[in-house]
């Protein structure tokens, strides 16, 4: 498989191969630099700008972490002392950024399609890093790693349920997920109140608002954030929500005992989930952001490889023109 991306924005049209292929390369990169084993100089000499208009705290740290990890250098883009805050636009600063010099962009957006339009204005790769309700395509792929790596499965998930639970409408994350998860085999359901399942129709999972028919025989468990400001005035109640969906140790007992909880984070403890499973055995939390650091490398390492085999591709396309 060749890896021909220039850019990041979703998970959409990854073949199971595909995503094995990142995998592979996360887990690659985490041997040589885990443990104090190294850092690597894959992108030496190349400026990742942090374009976070959008609070987060795993994706930004460890895109961070990750990029330096395999050589690049990393600027924070600050919104509160930039320039937006004088009324420049979103397109202008990212044309900015590109003239600047930056070879990439990594874009967190509270708007679906941010990162999208960033690419068009940015002559360098960029890497969704989360979009509105549209994408988190680095999300997708570590919980991918982390479910592999949980169930001690090599590279499909065929047979293997996935049931994601909680606020589907609002999610980035489940939409991702419901993707990539799919892609690799595994059997994915989609479990909310009804008044948070619409626009799911599109997506290859099941669809359902019986919580104990989402959890039936369930090799993972996957837990949403309730955006709890989205639900003034509207038809779900968080005493509702918590007493009908919330994830509890009694609710996961009835599962087999490999059966594992996940979450992207940030948690609402007592809301989508117990404080008790959240930080129990069955919890693989903070594996997944663990293994968001290796995952980063991998997809930073990859674009700009097929950077690479595009630029020779170019050049040996170019070469019989030369002299004429
Ligand atoms: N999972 C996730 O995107 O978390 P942050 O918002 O903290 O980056």
């Amino acid at each position: 498989m060749t890896w021909d991306r220039r850019h990041l924005m979703d998970v959409d049209g990854f073949s199971a191969s595909d995503l094995t292929v990142v995998l592979d390369e996360a887990e690659r990169l985490r041997a040589r630099t885990e443990d104090g084993r190294g850092w690597l100089d894959t992108l030496r000499g190349q400026s990742v700008a942090l374009l976070f208009l959008e609070p987060s705290t795993r994706t930004r740290m460890s895109f961070e972490l990750a990029a330096r990890r395999i050589g690049a250098e990393t600027f924070l883009f600050d919104p509160g002392s930039s320039s937006l805050a004088k009324g420049e636009s979103f397109v202008d600063t990212v044309r900015n950024l590109d003239a600047i010099g930056f070879g990439w962009l990594i874009v967190r957006h509270h708007r679906a399609g941010a990162a999208a339009v960033a690419a068009r204005h940015f002559g360098g790769r960029v890497v969704n890093a989360g979009d509105g309700w549209h994408a988190h395509p680095t999300q997708a792929l570590l919980d991918l790693l982390t479910i592999r790596r949980a169930l001690g499965v090599g590279a499909d998930l065929n047979g293997r349920k996935v049931a994601i639970v909680g606020d589907v409408l609002h999610s980035r994350v489940a939409r991702s997920n419901a993707i990539s998860l799919t892609a690799a085999g595994a059997d994915v359901w989609l479990c909310a109140p009804a008044a948070w399942l619409p626009g799911v129709e599109s997506l290859p999972v099941n669809p359902t608002s019986d919580l104990d028919a989402a959890l039936r025989d369930a090799d993972i468990v996957m837990g949403l954030r309730v955006q709890k400001e989205r639900m003034a005035g509207g038809a779900v109640s968080v005493g509702g929500y918590v007493e009908r969906y919330g994830i509890t140790e009694e609710r996961l007992a009835r599962l087999a005992p490999a059966a594992r909880f996940m979450h992207p984070g940030p948690i609402n403890e007592g809301v989508e989930v117990t404080r008790e499973v959240a930080l129990g055995p069955r919890s693989l939390v903070l594996e997944q952001v663990r293994n968001g650091v290796p995952v980063r490398m991998a997809v930073l390492a990859l674009l700009h490889g097929a950077g690479m085999l595009r630029s020779q591709t170019a050049s040996l396309t170019a070469a019989p023109t030369i002299g004429r």
